[in-house]
């Protein structure tokens, strides 16, 4: 079996994607599987954070936008909600030291209304933090979903064009990518998504429109610096075309 050093020595140093967003998800299946609970099964999850953000910062991938909480999950039961929402806080109060340590800035990508105040505060503290880090970005989609974004970003043109100060005709693609979340980083270059399955589930609509895009078997728990390395294998060894020829 190939090992991940040596995969990571393989890669071409030049074309590493900037902005890598993943879609963490089996951790239920992964906790099943074990017989373990669904929420031992999300903190088996959260651990492995640490193991790819490392990854990214080794390799020199600059921006990395996770996926952790859908404005469809709502639909789960309250406890794991409850736990998510828990976990979630406990994991910025844990994790966000190290990345401080490491200069990684952190960044929250979705809404705040709806998480308890406790969540919300600790999330703030984070980003408090590492807000001047300037070596890499997290992004933390939490409460996050991709319509959602994009009617709050036509609701805030909306708003622009009835107060005056912006005129139909200048709302272009880059206007209107001003108003997402996190307007800085509107491109995903590689979108990878784990447990194998073959959908999008609401992330990151506008920003993956030109996106690469690598779906691997391996549950997010599971999935280690080699899945990783031989994503963005996977990744380089595409031609990106973007609607035009050599
Ligand atoms: C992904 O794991 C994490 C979240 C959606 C919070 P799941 O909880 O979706 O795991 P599966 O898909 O049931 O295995
Ligand atoms: C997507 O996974 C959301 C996150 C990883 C946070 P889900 O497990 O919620 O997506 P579906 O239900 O399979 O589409
Ligand atoms: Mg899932």
């Amino acid at each position: 079996m190939e090992k991940a050093q040596d995969i990571a020595a393989l890669l071409d140093k030049d074309k590493i994607p900037r902005h890598v967003a993943i879609i963490m998800d089996g951790n239920g299946r992964w906790a099943e599987r074990q017989g373990k609970s669904r929420i031992e099964g999300h903190e088996a999850g959260a651990r492995n954070v640490k193991e790819i953000t490392e990854a990214c910062q080794e390799l020199g991938v600059k921006v990395l936008t996770l996926y952790a909480f859908s404005t469809e999950n709502w639909r789960r039961s309250k406890q794991e909600i409850d736990s998510l929402f828990h976990l979630m806080g406990r994991y910025m109060k844990q994790y966000s030291g190290q990345l401080h340590k490491t200069n990684v800035r952190l960044l929250h990508m979705g809404e705040n209304q709806g998480l308890p105040e406790k969540t919300i505060e600790d999330i703030q503290k984070g980003l408090e933090l590492t807000k001047d880090n300037q070596n890499m970005d997290v992004c933390v989609g939490f409460n996050y979903g991709g319509r959602r974004e994009i009617v709050r970003a036509a609701r805030q043109i909306a708003d622009a064009v009835q107060a005056g100060t912006l005129s139909p005709e200048d709302i272009t693609e880059e206007v209107f990518a001003q108003h997402l979340y996190l307007p800085e980083h509107s491109e995903v270059d590689l979108l990878i998504r784990t447990s194998g399955e073959f959908r999008i589930s609401n992330f990151m609509l506008w920003q993956i429109s030109y996106s690469e895009i690598v779906v691997s078997p391996t549950l997010w728990p599971d999935f280690s610096k080699d899945d990783f390395y031989k994503a963005i294998r996977d990744y380089q060894s595409r031609l990106r075309r973007f609607g035009g020829r050599p």
